[in-house]
């Protein structure tokens, strides 16, 4: 497909409509050699992927489902079990961070996370190129050490989001998007 073309058409699929199959772990390995072409200041690689399928999505629930408790003490029962549905909904799940390096001369945090997003920006056009759809979610649990912590990263870290991927059951209609010309202005 025509580089434009692809990008033009990639949009996010709802979580809930996503099932398999899904990119096999070599798959991915092939599809984040296209994250690694992302912008990079001081070439830190900063990005960091780890994949959650199958049974271990299960435990990712069971993360979100304690931070919530710890988050909000009157949470009730029915938002405890809606949160620890919310890592099981997609049959694949790549939880995307950035690992900060602290105090660097040249690349402030916030250009580290630039760079992860661009990576995770890369990564969702190289799904779509090959025919899988995802979309990227955050969240409160995002901002948690509690979902941090277990996750292995450290609290200077910062999760960029959470990446559902699998096949749509159900295509979802096109979206409108904005007109750039809103967007631009010629200085
Ligand atoms: C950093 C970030 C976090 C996001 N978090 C959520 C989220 O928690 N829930 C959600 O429904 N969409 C979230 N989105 C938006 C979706 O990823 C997606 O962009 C949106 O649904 C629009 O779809 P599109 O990608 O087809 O334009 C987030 C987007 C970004 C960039």
């Amino acid at each position: 497909m025509d580089a434009m073309e692809c990008m033009l058409g990639r949009q996010s699929t709802p979580a809930g409509l996503l099932v398999e199959p899904t990119p096999s772990d070599e798959d991915m390995l092939q599809l984040l050699e296209v994250a690694m072409r992302a912008p990079d200041h001081g070439a830190l690689r900063p990005w960091r992927f780890l994949v959650i399928r199958d049974e271990r999505r299960h435990a990712l629930g069971d993360i979100f489902a304690d931070s919530l408790a710890k988050r909000e003490p009157d949470a009730t029962a029915e938002d405890i079990e809606k949160a620890r549905g919310k890592a099981v909904r997609a049959p694949l799940v790549l939880a995307v961070w950035a690992e900060i390096v602290e105090g660097h001369a040249k690349v402030p945090a916030v250009e580290q996370v630039v760079a992860t997003g661009a990576a995770t920006q890369n990564l969702l056009n190289a799904l779509h190129a090959q025919g899988y759809q995802a979309i990227l979610v955050t969240g409160a649990p995002c901002y948690d050490e509690n979902v941090k912590g277990p996750l292995g990263l450290a609290p200077k870290d910062v999760l960029v989001g959470f990446i559902h991927i699998g096949t749509a059951k159900s295509a979802t209609p096109v979206k409108k998007r904005p007109d750039p010309a809103e967007y631009l202005q010629i200085w």
